[in-house]
């Protein structure tokens, strides 16, 4: 049996430090599929040496793309075009990875070879209909199991077919999948959000030149068949790992740390327009909006927090913050509350269920609502936690641990190399008290 990794994490009196965090996860798996599919070479830059993107990119070696690295976060892609990938040898094994799961199967639904895409005990369990059933609109023949889980079985097609589709769910791993589909279909498609989720997908593709375009309202078009030249690609820091240290400046007196070089995406920006309206200090300088995506430093101080409502238009926007902005409302005073918000059931565990369970043992009240959760602010005790091989609740209560009367010991937290494999040299970097052990 595999050993298991816990976290033990003490409170601390003041952080200090200037830190970069690693490159942004959504944004390296892209730099993955499109310099694949691009004709000649890629050089991307700031790539995030994490577990997920990994499975991203050996799925694409195992398509027969070479690409060399990842070293020190730098690759070179040798593209084989849209139409040069080759049938796997076995089974691609994708690990913890939705992101890849997703896209991955939009891509290979319009390849002429059959394929089979397989997960970890949490990806086997994470929804797939949503994905399969509008590629199967557009002729793609997929099996996966009654539940509606992976494995995905693909039989490939050549023949797909366009799509307009208005998504039922704010997702932009479902609209990256039909993208991805919609490349290889004849025509002109159309795919519709009702509620705007990260647009990296349409970024990307505009900085290689793919056919799309896209309006502010959510509407985008993608011309099938286009072909595009490989281009050079850097990777900002990831604002959802960022997101750690900026919750556990605010929450821990005597507290001043700059992130250098976070990606302030607008469609990823829901972290900093919550955490602003509990009344948190965090300076935005050195901006640059010359690249494809982009960046700015964040100066984060201690500040004191107050509960809130967490207005619906941001949760799309800080999807995957949520397990950290709970410890943040943990910390403030009165009441936070979340509705809105079902989505976060279905990631890598059910978020709703993972915090309030911590939190709960943890010394924080919380109401649990079909769509959400209500959090008192507290003092936040001792205990020991479960993350649910969550890597996010995983780094969620190592922060809380900050503001802890004792210490915390935090379950299985192996999963956090999926997107942060250094969070711990950097906590400690900043002054946290926090150590791994193998169990
Ligand atoms: C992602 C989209 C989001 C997010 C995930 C990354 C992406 O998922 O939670 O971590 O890179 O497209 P959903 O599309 O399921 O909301």
């Amino acid at each position: 049996m595999s050993s298991l990794i816990d976290y033990r994490s003490k409170s601390v009196t003041g952080l200090r430090g200037t830190i970069e965090v690693p490159g942004d996860k959504s944004i390296s798996h892209r730099s993955i599929i499109f310099g694949s599919l691009a004709n000649g070479m890629s050089e991307i830059n700031g790539f995030l040496e994490g577990e997920d993107s990994l499975a991203t990119l050996n799925a694409f070696r195992d398509l027969g793309v070479v690409i060399e690295g990842p070293q020190d976060g730098r690759l070179v892609i040798h593209g084989v075009g849209l139409y040069g990938l080759s049938a796997p040898k076995g089974d691609i094994y994708l690990g913890n990875s939705g992101t890849s799961m997703r896209l991955i199967t939009g891509l290979l639904s319009a390849q002429p070879f059959r394929s089979r895409l397989v997960g970890d005990e949490s990806l086997s369990g994470r929804p797939m209909r949503r994905v399969t059933d509008p590629l199967s609109d557009m002729g793609a023949v997929i099996e996966i199991t009654e539940k509606g889980t992976p494995p995905v079985d693909i039989f490939g097609t050549s023949k797909l077919t366009r799509i307009n589709y208005l998504l039922p769910v704010a997702s932009a791993q479902l609209k990256s999948s039909l993208i991805l589909a919609a490349m290889y279909a004849r025509g002109l498609s159309t795919i519709e959000e009702p509620v705007i989720t990260r647009d990296h997908t349409e970024r990307m593709m505009s900085a290689f030149g793919c056919g799309i375009t896209s309006n502010v309202s959510g509407c985008i078009k993608i011309e099938g068949g286009k072909d595009y030249r490989g281009t050079r690609i850097d990777v900002p820091g990831d604002i959802s790992s960022a997101a750690f240290f900026i919750v556990a400046a605010l929450i821990c007196p005597n507290s001043n740390i700059t992130i250098c070089n976070v990606g302030i995406n607008p469609t990823r920006i829901g972290i900093l327009n919550i955490l602003e309206k509990m009344g948190a200090d965090i300076e935005v300088i050195n901006e640059r909006h010359d690249l494809f995506e982009p960046t700015a430093d964040l100066k984060v101080r201690y500040s004191t927090l107050k509960g809130i409502k967490i207005p619906k238009n941001q949760i799309s926007l800080a999807i995957d913050e949520f397990p950290i902005i709970f410890i943040a409302a943990a910390c403030a005073s009165g009441e936070t509350i979340l509705r809105g918000a079902e989505e976060l059931k279905v990631k890598e565990s059910d978020r709703i269920e993972s915090m309030a369970k911590g939190l709960e043992t943890l010394g924080i009240q919380t109401t649990v609502y079909d769509d959400g959760i209500k959090i008192i602010g507290g003092e936040i005790g001792s205990g020991t936690v479960n993350s649910n091989h969550d890597h996010r609740i995983a780094m969620a209560f190592s922060i809380a641990a900050i503001r802890s009367s004792g210490e915390v010991l935090i379950e299985d937290c192996k999963n956090v190399a999926t997107s942060f494999p250094n969070f711990i040299d950097l906590a400690k970097e900043v002054g946290m008290r926090i150590d791994s052990e193998v169990r």
